[in-house]
């Protein structure tokens, strides 16, 4: 399951229903920049890295290799969730996972400000530094922090050289490097007993025909290699990302689920053709309480995009969508879809992979009839007024992608299910009652 936007899509409500008929939950990339609340029996869950599975005891739940792990919020989740009777006998981490530092978060937040104009809008948490030392082949690993003695030497040298950094180039304080490395044996021995060698168990778990939801954070849009660069996340969040996060084979992969809004969000800096710097945008982020989770920033809402819709369709190879906060639209008299962009008077249907195309592009709008009556209370399409199954229609005709799952509401049952997400056929599309005609 990935986001199909630019992330907070709603994918922890959907994981949350797929998580139901899954033996094990894997996340397979990113750290505590991602977030998810979740409400079950009048309790609140915050989870930034444990999947939300997790609040069921038999589901086995692996933070895998591709993630970079932040031990100090980590075990603040776990406390937090031992606290609220949750059991975490059932949580996993991977002895390959890279290990964000303090001077990670410094970093970050210190670059960001010297990059004024050209800044990204990170969260603050230390993820493109994280990756970066992996890729720079410096980081620290969840296998260094349970070996004291290593610990010790590799990161006496490194903190040296990051307070180099810190003090020279952003005028920091440095770092105590004793404090740090007494901190961080202290976090090894509270999570050693969940370490394992995550491939391996998920290889055992695909030995077994176990159901294994890969679940994905941040979104499509954000993807190092395939998002909106430079205004992306360090990581894969791409369905391709799973493979190598979690060190499985791309075959054992059976269906690839993309979670949209109706509508759309981005937080952060970088270009958004459908943006609504207007009383509408206001009223999607109000209805929708369009705030991060992890940070708290307002997000910057805009209409649906078809266009990067295709392009998350085509880079996951997405066989069904579930639609999120449909409910968010229900008051508005008209609502647009994106279904191309104007690019130096061209239409063009395809996401330019050129930044400068994309920041200048126009979008090129379709208008649909609003509904104007609620839709929270609808449990199949049938139940869905005429006008709302005709957008879930158009968006499933544009994108030639099924939907399978349709959420009007942040609560368990305010959610359609269309066809089934994991078994569904492929390729199905909507017929004028709003039931599949057949795969295309
Ligand atoms: P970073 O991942 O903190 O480095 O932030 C890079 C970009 O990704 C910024 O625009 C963030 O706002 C965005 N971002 C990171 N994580 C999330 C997420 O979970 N949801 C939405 N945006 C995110």
């Amino acid at each position: 399951m990935i986001g199909a936007q630019w992330g907070d899509e709603g994918k922890g409500k959907i994981t949350d229903l797929l998580s139901r008929s899954a033996d094990v939950v894997v996340r397979s990339q990113g750290g505590v920049n991602a977030g998810h609340t979740v409400v079950v029996a009048g309790q609140t869950f915050k989870l930034h890295l444990i999947p939300s599975g997790i609040l069921y005891p038999n589901t086995e739940c692996i933070i895998g290799s591709g993630t970079v792990i932040d031990p100090q919020v980590l075990i603040e989740e776990i406390e937090q969730l031992k606290a609220l009777g949750v059991t975490v006998d059932n949580l996993y981490i991977s002895q390959t996972a890279h290990i964000t530092m303090p001077y990670h978060r410094k970093i970050d937040q210190a670059s960001e400000e010297s990059r004024g104009e050209y800044k990204i809008g990170t969260t603050g948490r230390g993820i493109g530094p994280t990756y970066a030392d992996k890729s720079e082949r410096t980081g620290i690993r969840v296998l260094d922090l349970m070996n004291p003695e290593h610990l010790h030497k590799q990161l006496g040298w490194t903190i040296n050289y990051k307070n180099v950094i810190l003090e020279k180039l952003y005028n920091l304080p440095a770092l105590d490097s004793e404090k740090v490395i007494e901190d961080y044996l202290k976090y090894a021995e509270f999570l050693r007993p969940y370490v394992v060698d995550s491939s391996l168990k998920i290889y055992k778990a695909v030995q077994e025909k176990k159901n294994i939801l890969f679940e994905g954070a941040q979104g499509t849009l954000l993807d190092l290699d395939h998002g909106t660069y430079p205004y992306v996340t360090s990581s894969n969040p791409i369905a391709g990302g799973a493979c190598v996060g979690a060190g499985v084979g791309p075959t054992t992969i059976d269906r690839v689920i993309g979670v949209a809004k109706a509508y759309t969000t981005r937080v952060g800096e970088g270009p958004f053709p459908t943006e609504l710097n207007d009383s509408i945008g206001k009223q999607l982020g109000d209805l929708g309480a369009e705030f991060g989770t992890t940070t708290g920033r307002r997000r910057r809402c805009g209409w649906f995009d078809a266009v990067i819709g295709r392009y998350a369709v085509r880079i996951n190879g997405l066989d069904c969508l579930a639609i999120t906060k449909l409910d968010v639209l229900d008051e508005l008299e008209e609502i647009k879809v994106c279904v191309a962009y104007e690019i130096d008077g061209e239409t063009c249907y395809h996401f330019p992979t050129n930044a400068s195309q994309f920041a200048d592009c126009k979008p090129v709008y379709k208008t649909l009839p609003g509904w104007q009556k609620p839709t929270t209370s609808c449990r199949s399409l049938t139940d869905l007024p005429k006008e709302a199954l005709n957008y879930l229609k158009f968006m499933a005709e544009l994108m030639e992608v099924p939907i399978a799952i349709v959420s009007v509401g942040p609560s368990r049952d305010q959610t359609i299910i269309v066809e089934d997400p994991i078994h569904g056929p492929k390729r199905a599309l909507l017929d004028a009652d709003g039931i599949r005609v057949g795969e295309t």
